[in-house]
């Protein structure tokens, strides 16, 4: 990550960016020389959103950068820059429009991302230097977090089974005094959670179906939950997905890496809560011993599901661990999963599912997630359906009878394993950007972390 935070006042020899954006560039511009307005104007930039030009000095060194930009605390602000600019160090000039510490922290950091553990990478970003202090630290805290996120969620899933999502909780914790637990194999069975065994049974050992735990925080704090889906391969098991459905499958971990990132800035950020990460890690695999449509299985609760269809494996892997997460009774459960291609079709690959029982909490989340630009929208669990996921074999089956509101009857499966009194916040998320922007390189994706975090520090504020 190619921000460095200083602690002096007088920052080391570097090119200042100058920032300014459509609608200030008028005012802005008068405050550069005659010269570098004239140059500004020669080369048609009007401080458009991710434009920027270079202003040469007089011995024909770069004397400044004109940077365009959304606002001052847009978390992409700078996110063209790193790879963009000529390698060397820069930092913000004193003039023109004054960013936030945290979105040009946060916002550089996103933009010198690059997926490059596979490939030799073409070349180092630039560096940006800035004034150390709690706002530059919170943006990279942020995007720690979010490259994090995205680095699981690119690596392959060869090197990203089961155990190896173990592996990387284990890392993420042990700096914050974590302790992390797994129940691996057949101990899935022996503690009650055959959900999760079902589903990942037929995986090869070494990928054997676990549960992982990590605790966090002060015992006497409120309990917070998050529980990610962490399925490191879905091939849809014998209901198996086409070649095109397949595809990126590798991602399907994605609301695992997404609750760990979350989990991450709780515990970077100090949140004031007991916290709990629970991640049922399994690859949905065909062998011999493969779960099949129309088995029934006993779930941790109690319930019982008939699998409909063994490609709507998450909600039977997350049933389990939420059903387990409940038993504590959290003061807040939050769970994360790239459930269904069904809220793809509803919002496209940007915009999160969120699902909660508290409308008021709802309205808030996406008014929040519009303000982070990290949106999610609300949408129903509509009772009725129910209806849907009735099976006269079971007390509730894991695929709909209709494809209609797929992202629906995914929720409402789950609900059935949240008591109703449990304040919960469900996320049904493509963990995936398809199309390359600034500080948004097509791969894996944090979804959701920013606006949550923001969220919980406002819930758990002193
Ligand atoms: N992991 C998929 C959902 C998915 C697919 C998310 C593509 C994002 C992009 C999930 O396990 C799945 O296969 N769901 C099925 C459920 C159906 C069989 C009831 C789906 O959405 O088609
Ligand atoms: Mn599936
Ligand atoms: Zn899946």
């Amino acid at each position: 990550m190619s921000v460095t935070l200083v602690k002096t006042k007088k920052l080391p020899a570097s090119t200042p960016i100058f920032c300014t954006s459509p609608s200030s560039w008028d005012a802005d511009s008068k405050l550069l020389s005659p010269a570098q307005r004239a140059w500004a104007k020669a080369v048609g930039f009007a401080g458009k959103v991710d434009t920027h030009t270079l202003i040469a000095d007089e011995k024909g060194g770069i004397a400044l950068v004109l940077a365009g930009v959304r606002g001052a605390d847009d978390p992409y602000a700078l996110a063209a820059l790193p790879q963009a600019l000529p390698l060397g160090r820069y930092r913000l000039a004193e003039e023109g429009l004054a960013l936030d510490p945290q979105a040009a922290a946060l916002s550089w950091s996103l933009g010198d991302y690059v997926f490059d553990a596979y490939k030799a990478r073409g070349r180092a970003g630039a560096e940006l230097l800035l004034a150390d202090g709690p706002e530059a630290q919170r943006g990279l805290a942020v995007a720690t977090a979010m490259c994090a996120t995205r680095d699981l969620v690119n690596t392959p899933a060869e090197d990203m089974g089961p155990a190896h999502l173990a592996n990387a909780v284990k890392l993420v914790g042990k700096p914050h005094g974590a302790k992390v637990k797994e129940i691996v194999g057949d101990a899935l069975l022996k503690q009650n959670f055959p959900a999760i065994h079902a589903v990942g049974r037929a995986a090869a050992a070494d990928r054997a179906p676990r549960l992982i735990e990590l605790t966090w925080g002060n015992p006497k704090h409120p309990r917070l939950s998050l529980v990610g889906k962490g399925v490191c391969f879905d091939s849809g098991g014998l209901d198996i997905k086409p070649a095109d459905g397949m595809r990126l499958m590798k991602k399907d971990m994605g609301g695992a890496a997404n609750a760990l990132g979350l989990a991450a800035l709780v515990m970077a950020l100090k949140l004031p809560v007991h916290l709990q990460l629970l991640i049922p890690a399994v690859e949905n695999a065909i062998s011999g011993n493969a779960f099949r449509p129309g088995d029934v299985f006993r779930t941790r609760k109690g319930l019982t599901i008939e699998i409909g269809n063994t490609d709507a494996e998450g909600r039977v892997v997350l049933c389990d661990a939420m059903a387990y997460a409940c038993e504590a009774k959290p003061d807040l459960l939050i769970d994360m999963a790239t459930l269904t291609g069904a809220a793809r079709v509803a919002l496209g690959p940007e915009l999160p599912a969120l699902f909660t029982r508290d409308m008021a909490l709802g309205r808030e989340l996406v008014d929040l997630g519009l303000q982070e630009r990290d949106p999610l929208w609300h949408m129903p669990l509509w009772q009725p359906y129910q209806a849907l996921i009735e099976t006269p074999m079971a007390d509730v089956s894991n695929s709909g009878s209709s494809p209609m509101a797929g992202a629906v009857t995914a929720a409402l499966f789950l609900d059935r394993f949240v008591p109703a009194e449990q304040a919960w916040l469900h996320l049904d998320l493509f963990a995936w950007t398809n199309l390359s922007r600034p500080g948004r390189p097509v791969g894996g994706e944090a979804q959701t972390i920013r606006t949550l975090i923001h969220y919980l520090e406002r819930r758990y504020s002193a």
